[in-house]
């Protein structure tokens, strides 16, 4: 076996919120026959297998009897190249930031907007990662999973993986499937996707009138770092919760009420809030107890500010969640996976 084992291993180092608990194994895969070993180890041992990547969608709120299996396959190749439009696979161990930058070295579009997202290309397609415009899904060719239950290979289209908001087949099957690499659809002769004011503005601040790839790469960036907080320097998992769907009625009733409501019609009746907005009017933006806070800046996200345990985040991410409740009589849901 060329799995290499480590048993009672913190996993601090292995999730972005950067909370201590152990797993009471731990493995790295990099390549499939690493994998189906985990798969056979984890049998043989009795213990669920917990499949992650680079653990920024993770709250973990105690030991986790299990095999930790992190994928670090790397790889990144072009599968066909017209001249004009791409079709690039990568391993799911290859890091996401990384990976846009790269395309956009080759003068590849279609990331861009996708830029400074946390994790890793195994776990995008899980919550279908979406920021400023764009969606993973706008960007999919297909990916190669395992099924865990049978031990065997599928290839997944896009109509396969039932994408939606932060959502897929693979979130809701949670458990069945291990992706092991995904396909994209880039182009030399990207269509920019600008309909996000921020990022138009940022342009525009910059003087930059037919901006390439590259441009909106950067103004992603700016702006990421301007508002969430870097995992490296302070926990965190990115946006806590989903922006929630509410009916037209009830946005009707909440706008009436507060009229600098944040909300977005989403064409079928339902209308999208930001949660951020929610939460902060609730007055938890900044928010700390002990090291568990809700951040400064952007009130979607929870913090670590160094000790806090998974448990106290999840019990703040629960007094937050009642309160949103009890205020605008609006639920919102959780987005990383509680382990
Ligand atoms: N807002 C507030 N207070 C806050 C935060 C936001 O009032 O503390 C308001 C903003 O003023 C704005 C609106 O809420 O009017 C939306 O805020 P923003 O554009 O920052 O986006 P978001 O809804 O907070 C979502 C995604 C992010 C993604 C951005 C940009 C979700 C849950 N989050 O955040 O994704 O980067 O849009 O597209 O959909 C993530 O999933 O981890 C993530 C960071």
């Amino acid at each position: 076996m060329s799995l290499v084992l480590q048993e009672n291993l913190s996993l601090k180092p292995y999730n972005t919120f950067g909370v201590d608990v152990k797993a009471r194994l731990f493995a790295e895969a990099h390549d499939d026959v690493q994998v189906r070993e985990a798969l056979a180890l984890a049998a043989d041992r009795s213990l669920p297998l917990l499949v992650i990547g680079g653990g920024s969608n993770l709250l973990l709120t105690r030991d986790v009897e299990a095999l930790v299996l992190r994928m670090a396959s790397r790889g990144i190749r072009l599968l066909a190249d017209d001249g004009e439009k791409v079709v690039l696979e990568a391993e799911a161990g290859e890091p996401w930031h990384p990976l846009v930058l790269w395309t956009l070295e080759q003068g590849l579009g279609g990331l861009e907007n996708l830029s400074l997202i946390p994790g890793t290309v195994g776990a995008a397609p899980m919550q279908n990662i979406g920021a400023y415009g764009v969606e993973l899904k706008d960007v999919f060719a297909g990916l190669t999973a395992l099924d865990r239950q049978t031990g065997e290979l599928r290839e997944f289209g896009l109509e396969d993986c039932q994408f939606a908001y932060r959502d897929s087949l693979f979130k809701r099957e949670a458990g069945r499937w291990l992706i092991l690499r995904v396909r994209f659809n880039l182009s030399r002769a990207a269509q920019l996707h600008l309909d996000y004011g921020p990022v138009r503005q940022r342009l525009r601040d910059e003087g930059i009138e037919t901006p390439t790839p590259k441009d909106v790469s950067r103004a992603v960036c700016a702006i990421r770092s301007e508002k969430l907080p870097d995992p490296m320097e302070l926990g965190n998992a990115g946006s806590f919760f989903k922006n929630p769907l509410v009916s037209g009625e009830q946005a009707e009733r909440l706008k009436a009420a507060h009229p600098d409501l944040v909300a977005y019609p989403q064409g079928d009746g339902l209308v999208k809030l930001a949660a951020g907005w929610l939460i902060e009017r609730a007055g938890w933006k900044g928010f700390r107890d002990g090291d568990a806070g809700v951040h400064r800046l952007q009130a979607l996200v929870l913090v670590n500010y160094g000790a806090a345990t998974g448990s106290q985040l999840h019990a703040l991410a629960q007094r937050i969640r009642a309160d949103i409740v009890a205020k605008f009589g609006v639920e919102l849901e959780m987005e990383p996976n509680l382990i």
